[in-house]
């Protein structure tokens, strides 16, 4: 299929319509006259004292995500679950509690099961759907669009990083609402969370070595891990799912203080091991697991900073981003695993935009 705008794939299309599509994601967050993230007009979530997320495949990722958020900034506890499990699990609901559901397509069964559930034991539901006329979204209290448009990709890229933004926005809302920022921090990252599109494009800009990487180092295995510590643990898991539906590569993401745990036991000089090893509190963390698995004869490839590959040695391979606050660590990590999978599968002559045996919207268990 050949996609429109000059795009081999709509896949790919959505991949570089992420910096537009983060930005109006934003917009819809930040109050135009104070310029601060505004709370959606849902005061359940104001009292909340603890939140349920739901979701499923690269939306419950977007819900891991917000996890690691929002207990960091507003130290409001959180509890994901795959929607799948969680319908049949006869999970103990309190009412009155807030419930938060993530969709794209706000159609998949098992989310929506998950959704009338929480109704039925009377919690609060609030959604975050890229379809507003959605049943997720005409079953939910309120709703917290994603605007990203159609995402014909089977997928998902651009609305995965809108879900990411408005998480982040709404992390920063709760952690001022609550207390546990200051204006000035709240400020701050607001304007960090502001200056993602523009790193976004930067990257996009200057994907070449990316494409090539994936193309000699990814393409060719059988098997790939994706490791990741904090919030790049849930960007791990979302490349490595990235990577098996749209290239075929059986793909793992492990988070990597768990690595040691069993999967070690794997490494070897064929498959690919993607770290994201962002300059974090927990670089040295990451860097050391690296240095264990190259010890072994592993085949790392390093995702991070140039501050950070100058702490590494003995890479198969690295992609490079520009340093990047903690806070959106997410958003702009989430780039490259995208644009590894895509030239991946673009190299092995996989379908990207349809992979074969999906479809975009799971209606039916
Ligand atoms: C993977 C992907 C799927 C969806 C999942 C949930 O790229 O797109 O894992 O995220 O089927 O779909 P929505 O978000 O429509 O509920």
């Amino acid at each position: 299929m050949c996609g429109p705008d000059g795009y081999r794939h709509y896949m790919l299309k959505e991949i570089h319509e992420q910096p537009r599509v983060v930005a109006d994601a934003l917009g819809t967050m930040i109050n135009s006259a104070t310029g601060r993230p505004a709370l959606p007009n849902f005061p359940e979530l104001k009292r909340a004292s603890r939140l349920l997320m739901a979701a499923c495949g690269t939306s419950y990722y977007a819900a891991l995500t917000g996890k690691y958020l929002f207990e960091k900034l507003a130290r409001l506890p959180v509890e994901v679950e795959l929607a799948s499990e969680f319908r049949y699990r006869e999970p103990v609901l309190v009412p009155g509690r807030t419930a938060l559901f993530i969709s794209q397509s706000g159609e998949t069964a098992d989310t929506l099961a998950a959704l009338r559930l929480c109704r039925e034991a009377g919690l609060s539901l609030l959604s975050i759907v890229n379809v507003t006329d959605s049943s997720m979204a005409r079953e939910s209290h309120a709703i917290l669009p994603t605007l990203a448009g159609p995402e014909i990709g089977v997928a998902s890229t651009k609305v995965f990083t809108a879900q990411l933004t408005i998480l982040s926005a709404l992390a920063l809302a709760l952690a001022s609402h609550r207390g546990f920022i200051t204006e000035r921090e709240e400020a701050r990252l607001t304007r960090v969370l502001g200056e993602t599109p523009a790193a976004m494009a930067a990257i996009l800009a200057d994907a070449g070595s990316i494409k090539a990487l994936a193309r000699d180092l990814v393409a060719p295995a059988k098997s790939a891990i994706f490791l990741g510590r904090g919030p790049s643990f849930p960007i791990a898991l979302e490349g490595a799912l990235k990577l098996k539906e749209t290239s075929y590569i059986h793909a793992e993401g492990y988070a990597a203080g768990e690595f040691k745990h069993g999967p070690m036991a794997l490494v070897d000089e064929t498959m690919p091991i993607i770290a994201l090893a962002p300059s974090d509190s927990l670089f040295p963390k990451i860097a050391s697991n690296l240095a264990e698995i190259n010890a072994l004869g592993g085949r790392t490839i390093f995702i991070g900073d140039a501050a950070g590959l100058a702490r590494v040695s003995g890479l198969a391979g690295h992609i490079l981003l520009p340093e990047t606050d903690p806070f959106t660590i997410p958003l702009v990590y989430s780039l490259p695993v995208q644009l590894l999978a895509y030239h991946a599968a673009v190299a092995r002559g996989a379908d990207v935009d349809q992979p074969r045996h999906l479809t975009k919207s799971v209606t039916a268990e």
